[in-house]
């Protein structure tokens, strides 16, 4: 196994307008985070993702790019980001940027030029087709819902695999490849350590744009089966590569669903087009394959555990894998995975965050802590769909309605899944708007802020944030670092439904990792040395080491 720089990180993802507010205009900003350095170096992170800061419409919270060289202005400015470069170098921390490249935003002067003159040259920098008695070109659905085909003029339309602000881009075309390494390699220039790469299994289309059959009442089709990890698609990614990230030692974390484990290789072997990828099929263990907002699954910690182990063991054949609870596309975790009563006890929030904790980080993998998750903040009840900000949620939530569903009803659908769930501002303190700004913040405060927030929990003995500083010395400092880090995996106590349990080995050392996803007791025979760390203050030392009672929620880590 080869050593490498961000094998060894810990990474921490920051949704800059919702961070902190160092203006009070309401927004997170880019001088927010430089601010908030000193914290996020004492929790012990050494890698930032940030999400996009280019000038955008923010249709889609600037994941709808119009200028990818130049900072939106509601962030700062470049000065602003190369103070965040230089500072966050002085606490060892490496910054990671998003790259969106699947499609700019309907406001980038290409697409501009692209509508405004249908003979223009960077007409071909999107997709435009033709078609004939007013008939969308194909009927595939976008992710966000509706047609992929918007109108453009008579009879020409533009593909947006999301919203319709957020035109494809045409990577047939050779030109706009160029265009898009040449910016790549503007921010590596810059100093950047590497990148989260957005929606990158999108970047090919089934070119022969066949029709499918419909798979609802809108008479559509997903959009997957033609636009998703597409044959060919190897040539374009293996070309990014070698134009821009290749030629160093960065880190890349690509946003690559679609992706069949047979073919994690590819993507992620020794030669592969990135360092990691992100794997979905645990995080969105409740929703079907389509990822449609109606169709959610049944589901247990089974069900969870095996999709987890699954993922391990295939990615351990071939290479690398990011680790992760939540991102803000995701609902918060512990209302996720956690759906019985016991999840809105406030005396178990604790335990739920940390058995949680303890589970995914100590996997195989760079683990990534999106923001808020270290002090446990949760979905937040929104009572009106007015006050969503999200566009994939209004999307859904007027499909919902279209199809006759009641708004009350619709609400409710889209609340456990909506997005804003997680991009609510980050809970800094008990003060007015959780101290995340003095303004009026762009999305409203999770209401628990006054019990959930960073400085209670900074000075509490025993809280999530001091769990998971615990958890990340132990991975980066402690003598379990190796084995933690470059261990082999290999799941154990598979009879046992509500817990999650593995080891990690290495060079005859090795660790046991135990969590109890349930209410319930167990009384599980293990032989172990210590315990290296655990949920409850007063683990159990039975039986001379050959048997752990695990109670309600625990997570412990052995030393076997
Ligand atoms: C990715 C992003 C998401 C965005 C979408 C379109 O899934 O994570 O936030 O809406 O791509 O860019
Ligand atoms: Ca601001």
């Amino acid at each position: 196994m080869n050593k490498t720089w961000w094998k060894e990180a810990v990474a921490y993802q920051i949704y800059p307008k919702s961070f902190y507010d160092s203006n009070n205009d309401g927004i997170g900003d880019i001088k927010g985070i430089t601010m908030k350095l000193p914290y996020l170096s004492d929790l012990g992170v050494d890698v930032l993702w940030i999400c996009p800061f280019y000038k955008s419409p923010m249709k889609d919270n600037g994941y709808d790019v119009a200028d990818y060289y130049s900072i939106d202005p509601m962030f700062g400015t470049m000065e602003d980001m190369d103070e965040l470069l230089e500072k966050s170098k002085e606490y060892n921390i490496k910054v990671l940027v998003d790259l969106v490249l699947n499609h700019s935003s309907s406001e980038h002067e290409w697409f501009q030029e692209a509508i405004s003159d249908p003979n223009s040259p960077y007409r071909d920098y999107y997709i435009f087709k033709n078609s004939e008695n007013e008939q969308i070109p194909t009927n595939w659905r976008s992710n966000f819902g509706g047609s992929v085909w918007e109108k453009a003029e008579d009879n020409n339309y533009y593909m947006h695999a999301f919203d319709k602000s957020q035109p494809d881009l045409n990577w047939e075309n050779p030109k706009l490849r160029q265009e898009i390494y040449h910016m790549i390699n503007y921010w590596l220039d810059k100093g950047i350590s590497g990148f989260r790469i957005d929606a990158i299994t999108f970047i090919k289309k089934n070119q022969t744009y066949p029709c499918l059959p419909s798979d609802w009442e809108d008479g559509l089709a997903g959009l997957q089966t033609v636009s998703l990890n597409q044959k060919g698609i190897g040539t374009f990614l293996k070309e990014l590569k070698e134009k821009t990230y290749g030629r160093m030692d960065a880190m890349t974390v690509a946003e690559a669903p679609g992706v069949p484990y047979e073919q994690l290789e590819e993507y992620i072997g020794d030669d592969g087009y990135f360092s990691m990828i992100f794997d979905f099929s645990y995080a969105d263990i409740d929703l079907n394959a389509d990822g449609n907002w109606h169709s959610h699954k049944e589901w247990s910690i089974k069900d969870l555990k095996e999709a987890i182990f699954n993922s391990q063991l295939s990615i351990k054949k071939v290479g690398w894998g990011a680790l992760y609870l939540e991102n803000h596309d995701q609902p918060r975790s512990i209302d996720k995975y956690f759906k019985d009563k016991d999840c809105n006890k406030k005396e178990l929030s604790f335990y739920l965050g940390s058995v949680l904790a303890t589970m995914y980080f100590l996997l195989r993998g760079t683990p990534f802590i999106y923001q808020g998750e270290e002090i446990g903040m949760r979905n937040c009840p929104f009572s009106s769909i007015e006050e969503y900000d999200d566009v994939a949620t209004k999307d859904q939530f007027e499909r919902a309605i279209c199809t006759g569903i009641k708004p009350e009803e619709a609400l409710k659908i889209v609340y456990g899944r909506s997005r804003d769930n997680s991009r609510t501002p980050m809970q800094w303190s008990d003060e007015k708007n959780a101290g995340f700004t003095h303004g009026e913040p762009w999305l409203k405060v999770n209401p628990n802020y006054k019990e959930t927030n960073v400085k209670n929990q900074i000075n509490s003995e025993n809280s999530l944030y001091k769990y998971y500083k615990k958890l990340i010395q132990l991975r980066k400092s402690s003598v379990y670092k190796d084995v933690i880090i470059y261990g082999d995996i290999k799941p154990i106590l598979k009879d046992y439904d509500n817990i999650i349990a593995y080891t990690r080995e290495l060079n005859g050392s090795a660790i046991i990792v135990i969590t109890n996803f349930s209410g319930e007791e167990y009384k599980i025979p293990m032989e172990y040395k210590e315990c290296i760390i655990s949920n409850y203050i007063n683990f159990d030392n039975h039986e001379f080491n050959k048997e752990i009672i695990l109670r309600p929620y625990e997570a412990v880590v052995l030393a076997k």
